[in-house]
C-alpha cells in the first residue's frame, strides 16, 4: 500500500492503520479441526489480498497434538502468541487417544485455559437459518423458517472454573461448584442488553432460579441493571423450560443471556435448528472485544480426515472476526453472502439433509465460498 502522508490523527489514517499489521493467530487443534480451519483460512487469505488488509497468520499447537509434541494441551508458545494475537481462530480439540489422560492433560483444558486467561468472559453464538437450509432443520419450516437467535453465554465463570472441585479423598463422590459474584453477572448482563438494544430490543435470562441460590442472584443482578436499558424488554425464563420452547417455538427468542453450563447446552440445541452443528460460528469476547473464534461443533473424531466435515462454521467464524474484532462490516458480510450464494445453488455438506446431487467435500465448500467471494 502506498505510504500515507496523513497526519497520524486524521481520519484516513486510521483507517488505514486499522486495516494493517493485524495479527491472527490459528490454533487447529485435533480430528476436524485442522481441516475446517485450512477452508476458514483460505477465506481469509482470500479477503485478505483482495481487500488488503494486512493481516498476517500465524499457527499454533493446541489440544491433543500439542500434548503429543510438548507434553501439555497449552503450551506455553501457544498461551504467548495467543496473548499477543489481534484475532484467534481456534479450530476443535480432543479425540479418544486422550479420554484417559488426567484432567489437566486433557486437550479441553487448552480451551477452557485460552477462555480464562484471555478473560473471554463473553461467548456469543448466533443460530441463523439460512433459507435455503429449510429442510435440513430438526423442526418444520414453518417453526424455524427466519430464525435468528442470539445466545450469549457466560463463559470464563460458572460451575465450569467454580472452586472447590475434585474428588474426595476416598474417591466415592465427587464435587463441583456452581459460583456466580455479582461483578460477572453484571458485565455479561450488560453485555447482553448492548447486544438486545443493536437488535429486535428483547432480552430473555435463562437461569435455575426455582432451586439454585447462584441463580437467584443471577436474576436480581439482570434485573437491577436493567434499569439501565429501558428500551429492552426483560424476561426470565427456567432452563428446563428455555430448552423445551427452544424445541417448540424457537422463534419466540431474539437473545438469550445465560450462564456456562446451561448456555453449553442451550446453543446445542439451537445449533440443530439450523439445520447442523456444523453450522454454528462463535465469538468469544474479552471487555476490549479481543476475540477467539470457533465453529461450535467439536473435533468429530469418527468423521475426521474422510472430507466430510462441514467448513461453514468455521468460515462463519471468520466473519464474526472481521467483525467484532476488526470493525471490518462489510468484508465480514461479504463472507455471509458468499456462503449462502452457494448454499442457494444446491451445494451441500454432508451433515446437510438435501439436494443429494450435489454434495461438497470439506475443501470443495471451502473453494466454492472462495469462488463466491472473489
Ligand atoms: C463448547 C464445548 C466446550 C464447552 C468443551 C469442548 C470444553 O462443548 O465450546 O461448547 O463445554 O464449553
Ligand atoms: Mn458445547
Amino acid at each position: 500500500p502506498p505510504r500515507s502522508t496523513l497526519s497520524s490523527s486524521s481520519a484516513a489514517s486510521d483507517v488505514y492503520k486499522r486495516q494493517t499489521n493485524k495479527q491472527v493467530l490459528i490454533l487447529p487443534g485435533d480430528g476436524i479441526g485442522p481441516e475446517v480451519c485450512n477452508e476458514a483460512e483460505k477465506v481469509l487469505n482470500c479477503v485478505n489480498s483482495s481487500h488488503n488488509l494486512g493481516i498476517s497468520i500465524e499457527k499454533s499447537g493446541v489440544g491433543g497434538v500439542a500434548y503429543e509434541e510438548f507434553g501439555k494441551p497449552l503450551p506455553v508458545v501457544t498461551l504467548k502468541a495467543a496473548k499477543v494475537a489481534d484475532g484467534i481462530f481456534f479450530g476443535a480439540v480432543g479425540g479418544p487417544e486422550w479420554d484417559n489422560l488426567d484432567y489437566n492433560l486433557r486437550p479441553e483444558r487448552a480451551l477452557l485455559g485460552l477462555r480464562s486467561e484471555l478473560d473471554l468472559f463473553a461467548n456469543l453464538r448466533p443460530a441463523i437459518l439460512s433459507k435455503y437450509l429449510c429442510d435440513s432443520s430438526s423442526l418444520k419450516t414453518e417453526k424455524v423458517e427466519d430464525l435468528d437467535l442470539l445466545i450469549i453465554r457466560e463463559l470464563t465463570g460458572g460451575i465450569y472454573f467454580g472452586e472447590p472441585r475434585g474428588t474426595s479423598d476416598s474417591g466415592d463422590s465427587a464435587f463441583n461448584t456452581m459460583i456466580y459474584s455479582k461483578k460477572e453477572i453484571e458485565r455479561i448482563g450488560r453485555v447482553a442488553f448492548e447486544t438486545a438494544q443493536k437488535r429486535n430490543k428483547t432480552l430473555c435470562s435463562v437461569d435455575k432460579a426455582n432451586v439454585l441460590e447462584v441463580s437467584v442472584l443471577w436474576r436480581e443482578v439482570i434485573t437491577d441493571i436493567s434499569k439501565d436499558y429501558p428500551d429492552v424488554e426483560l424476561s426470565h425464563m427456567l432452563v428446563d423450560n428455555a430448552a423445551m420452547q427452544l424445541v417448540k417455538d424457537p422463534k419466540q427468542f431474539d437473545v438469550v443471556v445465560t450462564g456456562n453450563l446451561f448456555g453449553d447446552i442451550l446453543s446445542d440445541i439451537a445449533a440443530m435448528l439450523t439445520g447442523s452443528i456444523g453450522m454454528l460460528p462463535s465469538a468469544s469476547l474479552n471487555s476490549k472485544n479481543k476475540g477467539m473464534y470457533e465453529p461450535v461443533h467439536g473435533s468429530a473424531p469418527d468423521i475426521s480426515g474422510k472430507g466430510l466435515a462441514n467448513p461453514i462454521a468455521a468460515i462463519l467464524s471468520v466473519a464474526m472476526m472481521l467483525k467484532y474484532s476488526f470493525d471490518l462490516n462489510e468484508v465480514s458480510s461479504s463472507i455471509e453472502n458468499s456462503i449462502q450464494g452457494v448454499l442457494s445453488e444446491g451445494y451441500r455438506t454432508y451433515d446437510l439433509e438435501g439436494a443429494l446431487e450435489k454434495k461438497l467435500s470439506t475443501s470443495e465448500m471451502g473453494n466454492k465460498i472462495v469462488e463466491k467471494l472473489k
